[in-house]
């Protein structure tokens, strides 16, 4: 096969069945594990379908994920202007240097002390939205609030700015914008956050930011790499949740029989299994993670090249028959926690307890306190997230 009939990734999937990979995505793991790709700018990369593949790949580290390596497969044009998002794109020993500088506030034990205030979040907005019109849009009502309003706590953002950042960062992660209209959306942000840590460290609070801005004033950190951290976790802290809380919602009321163990089993622990396996089953982060080799790497039968870029596309492998049996199956109550879905080896998500914590909450307290929650349009009326980083549904009408 020459390099222009390769098949280009990402793939579509199939109209009908908006939670599941794409139909080519199986082919291709089924007939041709790791092959070649071709990504929209015409470069190759390897495709990476199988579940174990992609950890061993993930952990080792003669895999970089430095965006600015030569034969790094781009999700799309780079934007304009410089600035990098964070350590989510930089290798070690950077990479280690920065996370560890924003690991404690996400640790197990600091994010378990929030769960009450997320949980009265969650009540307040389910409140309100009882107390308003029907049918309403769920992804504006409560699946973008729950998680903006936790991260701004969080990391001392003023709530109240909440139109300008989600607007900014939906320009940002999304596949089809302009370089320009890219560049300007990270700008506005980066302004913004070094503007506030600007006054955090004037006038330092109990938050994140001022955190960080300590950081500065001690020369562990510059500026503009808090501020780059700042904008990481803004972003990562509020689109990634949003999307598993609408998509979670949409996929339990299309599988009615999940929702009612969900909603009714009596068992707590259903609740944790389910939140693990809507994160395998839905795969949000749908594109893929990106990496381009270092040295040459010999897998599966393979010899991936030092330059060459890889996917590693994390939606196939959560549904791939050696690691998870019968893979398509919407289940709640099996266990799923191995599944890819936040990432694996050392870029792994660092907001994961915080995105399991606020899910909990939200499908622990959502369908039980508005158990009659019920689709006020089609399914096929749903606008799906097709060209964005992160999948999900841009609204979701519900009434009860
Ligand atoms: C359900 C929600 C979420 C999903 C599915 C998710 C998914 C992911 C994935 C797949 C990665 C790995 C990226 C890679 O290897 O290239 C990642 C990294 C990251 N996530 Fe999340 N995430 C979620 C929520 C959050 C939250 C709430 C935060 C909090 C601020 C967060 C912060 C981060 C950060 C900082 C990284 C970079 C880690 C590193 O490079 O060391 N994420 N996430």
């Amino acid at each position: 096969m020459t390099e222009t009939e390769l098949p280009e990734y990402p793939m579509t999937r199939a109209a009908r069945c908006p939670f599941d990979p794409p139909p080519a995505l199986r082919e291709r793991q089924r007939d041709e594990p790791l092959g070649k790709v071709r990504t929209w700018d015409g470069h190759t990369a390897w495709l990476v379908t199988r579940y174990a593949d992609q950890r061993a790949l993930l952990a080792d580290p003669r895999v970089s994920a430095d965006v600015t390596r030569p034969g790094y497969p781009l999700t799309g044009p780079l934007r304009t202007g410089g600035g990098t998002i964070g350590f989510i794109l930089m290798d070690d020993p950077e990479h280690a240097r920065l996370r560890r500088m924003v690991t404690a506030p996400f640790a197990i034990r600091r994010v378990r002390a929030l769960r009450p205030a997320i949980q009265q979040i969650v009540d307040d907005l389910i409140d309100g939205m009882l107390a308003g019109p029907r049918p309403v849009d769920l992804v504006e009502a409560f699946a973008l609030p729950v998680p903006s309003l936790v991260i701004c706590r969080l990391l001392g953002v003023p709530y109240t700015d909440h139109e300008f950042f989600q607007s900014n960062s939906r320009i940002l992660i999304r596949r089809t914008a302009t370089p320009d209209e890219r560049g300007a959306a990270f700008q506005a942000i980066y302004d913004y956050l070094d503007d506030l840590m600007a006054t955090k460290i004037a006038s330092p609070q109990d938050d994140l930011l001022s955190e960080l801005g300590a950081r500065v004033s001690a020369g562990e950190l510059t500026r503009r790499e808090a501020a780059g951290t700042g904008v990481l976790l803004l972003i990562a802290g509020h689109e990634t949740t949003a999307n598993m809380i609408a998509l979670g919602t949409l996929a339990l009321l299309e599988h009615p029989d999940q929702l009612a163990l969900l909603r009714d089993g009596g068992d707590p622990s259903t609740v944790d299994s389910a939140v693990e396996e809507l994160l395998r089953y839905l795969n949000i982060t749908h594109n893929g993670r990106r990496r381009v080799a270092l040295e040459d790497i010999e897998i599966g039968g393979c010899t991936i090249r030092a330059g060459e870029g890889l996917i590693l596309a994390n939606d196939i492998a959560n549904r791939d028959p050696d690691a998870f049996a019968d893979p398509d199956a919407l289940d709640v109550r099996r266990d799923a926690r191995r599944h890819v879905a936040f990432g694996f080896g050392v870029h792994q998500c660092l907001g994961q307890p915080l995105a399991r914590t606020e899910l909990q909450v939200v499908y622990g307290t959502l369908y039980r306190r508005i158990p009659g929650l019920r689709l006020a349009t089609t399914l096929d009326r749903i606008p799906f997230k097709h060209d964005g980083a992160v999948y999900g549904v841009y609204e979701l009408p519900v009434t009860w």
